[in-house]
């Protein structure tokens, strides 16, 4: 009888323990409402919603609990979102970086393994307001869309020019933020993803647009790239290279690039891609304008370090080879600041890295990222970590290259590639964009930064 009570007793003591134990259990168990929605919204909605650039949206927890197993896979791959900075070596400090951290990626595997559960309604956090029409950077102050093209079902690359269009506005303005998106004309659906659920090279049919501002009396006039540094008519002058998959670039506030009054947008440098049927697009070129009235402290010097990544007629991938490698050389001639990384190749490229040879033979490699040709990124470095680079630095940059069968983007791995417009050839172009200074901003500004900088400066070398 005793015994039997005491058992009872314990039994029930058990159950006393027991209770507190669970619901622990269940405050730290892994929610979508509670962990999950918040990497998403973060991460994947500017693309995975109503109007974004993805097949489906990832919102609610309906929509996101078909996709648990996918959204596993393609997080745990770094596949998703598209981003592809070494997180081992180089700046890490980037504006509007959606990638996720090592302990985003096992929250989402843990909450995917242990059943995908919804968890509390009130842990849900409230809904992200998105702008219209699928814009990313927020809604665009004025949009000014390109002429329209036909990309013909079955057709070799094309490229070419699309004429122009005029911004429309009637004073001199000055950009903060450009995002340009591909607008397909044809009903149905917009992506197409093939039968495995893998992207092939079919997810834009605009590979590429050199987009120039200029006053309309200057639009005739051929782009001036033989300067050493800079190309593209003139300082502070719109050059943007749109390439498909690119996110937004953010111009610092320090920074003007300028829309004249009257100005024209030139749509350049098309480059266009069969996706098997025909489709008729244009881009859409959406533009963030600093208030009138707005000064900048400095214009923009130039987009790109053109001495290590001419025209290269030497260029060589030879069939089915992985892990080729080209390099070049850029010389820093006046002090300056570098405010982007953007490699810039084709559907055989796999990475690129910038570093900077200092003055005094200090090197230091700024940044290296892996490339998709689907997803040609802009990483704009944070303000305070943005790479000075005093003058007679070398900006030393390096590009591999798959084209074997490994590299899905490749169409035919049996081609040899040399450098071309047509997305099955190959480029190796570091876009960046910078600012040059003279030598007391320049120390003006090292010296804010604190601390003693990694070179000899400009000064140290005279
Ligand atoms: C820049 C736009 C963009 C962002 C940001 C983005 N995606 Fe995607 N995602 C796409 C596009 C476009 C596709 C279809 C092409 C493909 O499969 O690569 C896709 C495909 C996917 C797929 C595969 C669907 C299938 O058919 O198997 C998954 C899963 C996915 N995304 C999850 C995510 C998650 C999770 C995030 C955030 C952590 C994210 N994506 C962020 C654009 C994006």
């Amino acid at each position: 009888m005793r015994s039997v009570s005491l058992t009872a007793a314990g039994i029930l003591f058990a159950g006393l323990l027991a209770a507190p134990a669970a619901a622990a259990e269940r405050e730290s168990e892994v929610t979508f409402n509670k962990h999950v929605a918040p990497i998403l919204q973060r991460s994947c909605e500017n693309c995975h919603r109503p109007q974004g650039a993805a097949p489906m949206p990832l919102v609610s927890y309906e929509d996101v609990r078909p996709w648990a197993r996918a959204i596993r896979n393609r997080t745990g791959a770094r596949e998703m979102p598209p981003w592809f900075i070494d997180k081992n070596i180089g700046i890490q400090r980037f504006k509007d970086d959606p990638s996720l951290s090592d302990e985003e990626i096992a929250t989402i595997a843990a909450w995917v393994d242990n059943g995908a559960p919804r968890g509390n309604p009130a842990d849900l956090p409230p809904p992200l307001e998105w702008p219209a029409d699928g814009w990313t950077y927020g809604t665009p102050d004025v949009v000014v869309p390109s002429p329209e093209g036909i990309v013909e079902a079955d057709a070799a690359d094309w490229f070419g020019e699309w004429g122009e269009t005029p911004t429309g506005l009637n004073t001199d303005r000055y950009i903060k933020a450009i995002e340009v998106k591909e607008v397909r004309l044809e009903e149905g659906p917009q992506i197409k993803v093939d039968d495995t659920g893998r992207a092939d090279l079919s997810l834009f049919v605009v590979h590429h647009a050199v987009i120039t501002s200029d006053a309309p009396q200057n639009v005739v006039a051929p782009l001036d790239c033989g300067n050493e540094t800079s190309c593209g008519g003139h300082d502070g002058q719109l050059r943007l290279t749109y390439e498909l998959g690119q996110n937004p670039t953010i111009f610092p506030d320090e920074m003007g690039v300028k829309l004249p009054a009257g100005s024209v947008l030139t749509f350049n440098s098309m480059h266009l891609h069969s996706i098997g049927r025909e489709v008729r697009a244009r881009v859409d070129v959406g533009l963030t304008l600093h208030p009138e009235g707005y000064e900048p402290r400095y214009m923009q010097s130039n987009t790109g370090f053109r001495r290590s990544t001419q025209y290269d007629y030497e260029f060589d991938i030879p069939s089915n080879d992985d892990n080729v490698m080209r390099d070049g050389f850029h010389r820093i001639t006046k002090p300056t600041k570098m405010l982007m990384f953007e490699p810039h190749l084709h559907s055989s490229g796999k990475r690129m890295c910038v570093e900077a040879i200092y003055p005094n033979n200090v090197r230091e490699m700024l940044s290296c990222s892996n490339y998709d040709h689907n997803w040609v990124k802009v990483y704009t470095y944070e303000d305070d970590v943005a790479p000075l680079l005093p003058t007679g630095t070398l900006i030393h940059v390096m590009a591999w290259y798959d084209n074997s069968p490994t590299n899905k983007n490749v169409v035919d791995p049996r081609n040899w590639k040399g450098w071309g417009n047509r997305s099955i050839d190959d480029m190796f172009v570091s876009i960046t964009r910078t600012i040059e200074m003279t030598e007391e901003e320049f120390q003006a500004e090292v010296a804010a930064r604190g601390g003693t900088p990694a070179f000899a400066t400009s000064q140290d070398q005279q």
